[in-house]
């Protein structure tokens, strides 16, 4: 997660809905036929409703159910498909109708963005009941779901997204191609991270525990490891060539929360006292197959700007998100100096960003949610499999019960399991080529 549902990135999202026409002609990836692709959301609270808003402004996509609990959410989220002219959605209020409204014979594809313990429930029906499956990120948080969604999509034939933002970031997707033109000679090592101050989203107005929170109190392990991994795991091709090996994850002592709490509700208030699980700051190392090496920073309960900190290291050079610069033994001009990355952005530009840049600001997550649902959309639309499948959804998730598990046993190796049995090893690369 970037950002929550901001008041402004809600108006910008409201301000993009009503762009709708000119920008769905003018977007790179638009649609190439006539065909609608009918959309089933569940849940359409904060990123639900940023996913949705973006979706309207896509011409081929229709939106017939909306599914959550939450009547205030589901009505909000029933006004925005109105107001773009298209019939109100059927509306799903109980806990379990998603299973009811995967059911439907007019739904192509149903996009999960619920809570995190829900994401598999809701794919698996998605599946079974024949549709593309979709899922806000993480896919899954045990080892045994992640084998759910594999076996599930096996034996269904359907593809299942993870809606990975990060991996269609403009600098990511430019260093995707660098990566794949050589510049950097062999990859070594990787590194990045989720470090989001999401204190605010752990807990309501008056402090008291919400959903994303209550996993602070019994988990402690890397909770969101995928903003970061998804694009190294693209680098370094794993699933496609690479395939992770080992993890092993450390946690620092849990303080940020009890501080938040006691700073701004006093000492007394219960969650001030509270004990949490996860600790401040977890570091996982990963070791893959071929030899290189993945670190992973997990930071969400300190005060901090926002960073995934970027970088990626082969033979002949390396390349720094922080410090928006690159360094190449035999093409920078200064030995031991770092390079400008922008010349190598506008030089290694990915397609999917050249028709698109002006654009993108008027989407949430810069761009990239527009980027991301599209990709899923056009899957859908030519019954293709999805950029980002089900292997890399699990391979890039699982790291958070494995995280867990190195922590609890004093920063012990655990084996990731191999959810593609062995395919990993004659895949070819799918993302962005
Ligand atoms: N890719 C990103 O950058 C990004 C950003 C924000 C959130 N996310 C992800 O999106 C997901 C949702 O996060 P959020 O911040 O929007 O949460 P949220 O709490 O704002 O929204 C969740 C919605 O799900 C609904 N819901 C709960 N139980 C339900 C059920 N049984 N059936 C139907 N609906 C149900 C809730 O009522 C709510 O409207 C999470 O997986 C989160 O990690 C991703």
């Amino acid at each position: 997660m970037n950002e929550p549902i901001s008041r402004r990135s809600f108006i910008r999202g409201s301000v993009a809905a009503g762009l709708a026409t000119s920008l769905g002609a003018a977007a790179p990836l638009a649609a190439r036929d006539d065909r609608k692709v009918r959309v089933g959301f569940v849940g359409v609270g904060s990123q639900g409703t940023n996913l949705l808003q973006t979706s309207l402004v896509m011409d081929d996509v229709e939106v017939p159910a909306i599914c959550d609990i939450d009547t205030e959410h589901l009505e909000r989220a029933q006004r925005l498909v109105e107001k773009r002219g298209l019939p109100k959605p059927e509306g799903y209020t109980g806990p379990e109708d998603y299973k009811k409204m995967s059911t439907r014979e007019d739904l192509d594809a149903v996009v999960t963005a619920t809570p995190w313990e829900l994401h598999v429930p809701v794919l698996v029906d998605a599946m079974n009941n024949g549709k593309y499956a979709c899922t806000e990120v993480p896919a899954a948080f045990t080892v045994e779901d992640c084998w759910k969604l594999v076996d599930t999509s096996e034996r269904t034939g359907m593809p299942c997204f993870m809606l990975e933002n990060h991996c269609y970031q403009q600098n990511n997707l430019a260093v995707l191609r660098m990566v794949r033109a050589g510049l950097f000679g062999d990859l070594l090592h990787g590194e990045c991270g989720y470090q989001h101050d999401v204190r605010f989203v752990k807990f309501g107005p008056d402090g008291e525990l919400l959903w994303r929170g209550k996993h602070s109190v019994t988990r402690n392990g890397d909770l969101y490891p995928t903003h970061g991994l998804g694009p190294v795991a693209h680098w370094m091709d794993i699933c496609r060539g690479d395939y992770f090996d080992y993890l092993t994850s450390t946690a620092t002592r849990s303080m940020g929360l009890n501080h938040f709490i006691r700073t701004k509700f006093g000492a007394d208030h219960p969650n001030a006292r509270r004990q949490y699980a996860l600790g401040d700051i977890v570091t996982t190392v990963i070791r893959t197959y071929q030899g290189l090496t993945i670190t992973i920073n997990h930071d969400t309960q300190s005060p901090r700007p926002y960073s995934n900190m970027m970088k990626i290291q082969g033979t002949k050079g390396l390349y720094n998100e922080l410090r928006k610069a690159v360094y190449f033994e035999d093409l920078s001009p200064e030995e031991h100096t770092w390079e400008p990355f922008d010349k190598y952005q506008e030089q290694y530009e990915h397609p999917m960003w050249t028709a698109w840049k002006e654009k993108s600001e008027q989407f949430g997550h810069g761009g990239t949610d527009y980027l991301k649902v599209r990709s899923f959309y056009d899957a859908v639309k030519e019954k293709k499999p999805t950029p980002i499948d089900v292997y890399d959804a699990v391979a890039w998730s699982v790291v958070t019960p494995l995280s867990e598990q190195s922590v609890a046993g004093g920063s012990v190796p655990v084996k990731f399991p191999d959810f593609t049995r062995g395919k990993w090893k004659t895949n070819k690369p799918i993302f962005g080529v």
